[in-house]
């Protein structure tokens, strides 16, 4: 994938949450389609000239986290899950191995979609269903889910150069109608702490779990490079 100057478009651990408080929505061209889009226009080609599928966002462990942490819980391996911008849909794939049997993902850029289905192809997970759709424009067949998860979209919204503070916005209440009530969004976040995520959910979600990341320290402070939180839909 194309360097977006640094590995997952966010800060390297040493320095603050990439939003600073006086500034925090700086556009990037990680926040728009076209970026998407042609990123994953050249992971499709790479994926079909060598089998490599290219980026996994956070890494292997930000999988092994939330797939350990449902593990944990009571929830039937037929819930209906969510994966919101799914990418090369390496995650669904994961959850697919584990035992979960009702995954959909979307994802607003057509290659990535291809990419996903070609990928699940290969790995012989014929169960997932893939399709092109925005996040931030819902349509009516886009049932409510028990679960969603969200592994670096909220990020890459949240650098779109039009609007993003309408955009977020947007994303909080498509999040709130997809999924059921009482339900679970799980989110991986380079860009966001945890009191930015909570504040920003705080409308419609209750926070409940903060699942553990690798820390840093930096000038005798402690903090996270990613944060990884659990909140249930009210
Ligand atoms: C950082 S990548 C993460 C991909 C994947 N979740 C993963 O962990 O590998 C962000 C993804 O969000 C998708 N995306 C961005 N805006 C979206 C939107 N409004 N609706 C659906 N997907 C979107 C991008 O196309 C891209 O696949």
């Amino acid at each position: 994938m194309e360097d977006a100057g640094n590995p997952h478009g966010c800060e390297d651990a040493s320095s603050q949450s990439q939003f600073s408080s006086n500034d925090k929505f700086q556009p990037s061209k990680l926040g728009t389609k076209e970026y998407w889009d042609h990123a994953y226009e050249r992971e499709l080609q790479s994926f079909y000239d060598s089998g490599d599928v290219g980026e996994i966002w956070f890494g292997e462990e930000s999988m092994d986290r939330i797939i350990t942490w449902l593990a944990l819980q009571d929830i039937p391996k037929d819930a209906a899950l969510l994966d919101i911008g799914t990418g090369n849909g390496y995650f669904l794939i994961e959850l697919a191995k584990s035992g979960f049997t009702n995954l959909t993902g979307i994802d607003n850029s057509p290659p990535a979609v291809e990419l996903a289905k070609a990928f699940a192809e290969k790995e012989e997970v014929m169960t997932l269903k893939l399709q092109v759709a925005d996040i931030l424009h819902p349509f009516p067949n886009l049932s409510q889910y028990e679960i969603c998860i969200d592994k670096g979209t909220f990020d890459a919204i949240s650098l779109s150069p039009d609007d993003p503070a309408e955009k977020l916005s947007l994303y909080r209440q498509a999040l709130h109608s997809v999924l059921k009530d009482g339900g679970l969004f799980l989110i991986t976040s380079c860009n966001w702490t945890k009191e930015e995520l909570i504040s920003h959910f705080n409308k419609g979600f209750e926070m409940l779990q903060e699942l553990p990341t690798p820390k840093f320290q930096f000038g005798g402070k402690t903090g996270n490079s990613v944060t990884a939180l659990v909140f249930k839909r009210k």
